[in-house]
Formats: structure tokens, C-alpha cells, sequence
């Protein structure tokens, strides 16, 4: 049995269709720019994390909203196809399916505009649902595309189980102190940092001031996703970096994604925080070397396999 198998994460997020361009460049205001290459690929934050979980190897359970249309029946039969517990999906009629409309541009970069819809009409009602799931459960992991409310009775249920929690701060938003300090281990990119912190965040020395100011706020860990510098450990004993894994990207979209629910899984399953985060670093990589979200998400035997070689040596896989 390997590592991941014996854990059960509930992932509580947002599920998106995204419509993905390439792109020379941001268009200006006002004008209609050509762009070209339009792919449609499943993606959400939420998802992205519970199909990567899967992959991971472990049980996977999303709550989540989409709408009752053909782009939700397509998000949730691909969810399944990976293993997804997708009982805690519920459909609404209220609202559309959430779409992600993503450009990549030539120096390997994206920017994505998102209208969460469906993800909206998630209620704290929905956690109340999946408590017994959620209790049954190792690890708790959730992202801000859903209502900050939701997050937050998530969390509340999930501590008060013992459950490890875990809070991808993406995509940057308000979010409330009191739901920072629910969770065991917040982990933004460099972007979301600088919107919980209130300040800027350029490179590795201003992003460990603002992981600090998040710590001196009664945040217990962060641990920060930046990009092709690699991850940042920081908690009240001191930050650690780890160099990232060196790639040809082709699209960052989920990187992020895969990078969270590895770490979550792997800590989970009682690896030591640091070995979590170098694990994770290699799914975040992988995942950058593909095309879309989901499909992008690499299998354990991938990362494994790749940090490996990168490394010279091999997981202990007990
Ligand atoms: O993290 C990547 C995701 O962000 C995309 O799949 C898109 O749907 C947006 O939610």
C-alpha cells in the first residue's frame, strides 16, 4: 500500500470550466484582440485539488455546487472518472456552472478571470451535510473561490474532529483572520500573500516578512508557493526555502493546485512537513509542464518517479 492510500482528504471548492486561449499579450481596454488555440479543460481550484488527491493516491471527497447544466454534468463525470467521492457535489438550478476564461502568454505565464457562479450558491448548510464525511475523514483542505462563510464552518467542524486543515488562499480576497488562525497550514503564492498581508510581496525576502506578519497575527504556518523559485516554509521557528525543480513550463494553470493537495496528502500521511513540501514541489513542476488543469495533474508513480531522477534518490514508500 503506498503512503497516500490510507488517507481520506475532504476537499471543500470550486469547480470551473475553463476556456483556455493563447495569447500574445493583455488586451487594452476597448479592444477586441485575436487570440488563438481555444481548449476546454475541467478545472476549479477545488476540483483541481481533489482530482489531484486522487492521483495521489488517496480517497478523495469534494463538496462543492455546480449548476444544472451540461457543463456540471461534464465537471462532475470527470470528477468520477478519477475516483472523486462527488455524493457532497449538489447541483443548483439557481445558477450556471463556474467558468475560468485563461490566457497563456509566450513567456510561459497565464492570468485567469473567473466567474464562480455555482460556487456562489455553496452554504454553510452543504458542511452541516458532510459532517459525518468530514469527521470520518484525515485532512481538510479548502480554497477561496467559495463563499469565505462556507470555508470557514468547514474549518470549524473540521478542528474541532482533530482533522489537519489545510487553506490554499487562492484566488486572493478578503478572508477574515479568525479563518487564517483555523487553519494548520495556509498556503498562498506570492500574489495572495501580498492580499492577506496588506503589503507587497516581490521575491523571497519580502515574501518571508509578510509570511511573518501573517505569524505575528496568530497564523501558526505558512507555507508559500513561488512559482519557479520553489516553496517557503515559515513558522514561528525560523523560514526555510526549497529550490523549485527546474522545467520547461508550458502552462502554470493548477500548478498550485497540485502542489497543495500533494503536500496535504503526503503530511497527512505522517510525513514530516519539510519532506511534504519537497514532494509537492515536484507535483507543482509536473504539472506545469502540461496543457489545462485536470489534465495536467500528475499520478504519484509520476512524482515519485521524477523526484527520483531529480534527485538521486529514492522515496521510502512504506
Ligand atoms: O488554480 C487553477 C484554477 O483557477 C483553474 O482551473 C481555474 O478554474 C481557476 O479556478
Amino acid at each position: 500500500m503506498s503512503r497516500g492510500q490510507a488517507v481520506h482528504v475532504v476537499v471543500v471548492g470550486s469547480s470551473n470550466f475553463d476556456l483556455v486561449v493563447k495569447a500574445e499579450r493583455l488586451p487594452k481596454e476597448g479592444e477586441t484582440l485575436l487570440v488563438k488555440n481555444l481548449q476546454f479543460f475541467p478545472g476549479g481550484k477545488g476540483a483541481n485539488q481533489a482530482v489531484a488527491v486522487a492521483r495521489m493516491g488517496a480517497k478523495a471527497s469534494l463538496v462543492g455546487c455546480v449548476g444544472q447544466d451540461i457543463i456540471g454534468d461534464f465537471l462532475v463525470r470527470g470528477l468520477e472518472s478519477d475516483g472523486i467521492d462527488t455524493t457532497m457535489v449538489r447541483r443548483t438550478p439557481e445558477r450556471a456552472t463556474g467558468c475560468a476564461f485563461i490566457m497563456l502568454f509566450p513567456n510561459g505565464n497565464n492570468c485567469i478571470t473567473v466567474d464562480p457562479a455555482a460556487n456562489l450558491s455553496l452554504t454553510p448548510t452543504d458542511i452541516e451535510r458532510a459532517r459525518e464525511v468530514i469527521e470520518r475523514a484525515d485532512a481538510l483542505m479548502s480554497v477561496l473561490e467559495v463563499p469565505v462563510e462556507v470555508v470557514e464552518a468547514a474549518f470549524r467542524l473540521a478542528r474541532k474532529a482533530g482533522k489537519l486543515t489545510v487553506l490554499d488562499a487562492g484566488p486572493p480576497r478578503h478572508c477574515p483572520l479568525e479563518l487564517l488562525r483555523l487553519a494548520d497550514v495556509v498556503s498562498p503564492n506570492e500574489t495572495e500573500l501580498a492580499h492577506l498581508a496588506g503589503e507587497e510581496v516581490s521575491g523571497r525576502v519580502s515574501a518571508r516578512e509578510a509570511a511573518e506578519k501573517l505569524l505575528s497575527n496568530g497564523v501558526k504556518t505558512v507555507v508559500l508557493k513561488l512559482g519557479s523559485d520553489g516553496s517557503m516554509l515559515v513558522t514561528p521557528k525560523g523560514a526555510k526555502h526549497f529550490p523549485a525543480f527546474k522545467i520547461e513550463a508550458v502552462d502554470p494553470t493548477a500548478a498550485g493546485d497540485a502542489f497543495t493537495a500533494a503536500f496535504t496528502v503526503e503530511y497527512a500521511a505522517g510525513s514530516t512537513i519539510e519532506d511534504a513540501i519537497r514532494f509537492a514541489n515536484g507535483a507543482g513542476a509536473l504539472a506545469a509542464t502540461k496543457l489545462g488543469a485536470q489534465p495536467s495533474l500528475p499520478t504519484r508513480e509520476e512524482v515519485e518517479a521524477f523526484v527520483a531522477q531529480r534527485t538521486g534518490e529514492k522515496r521510502n514508500r512504506s
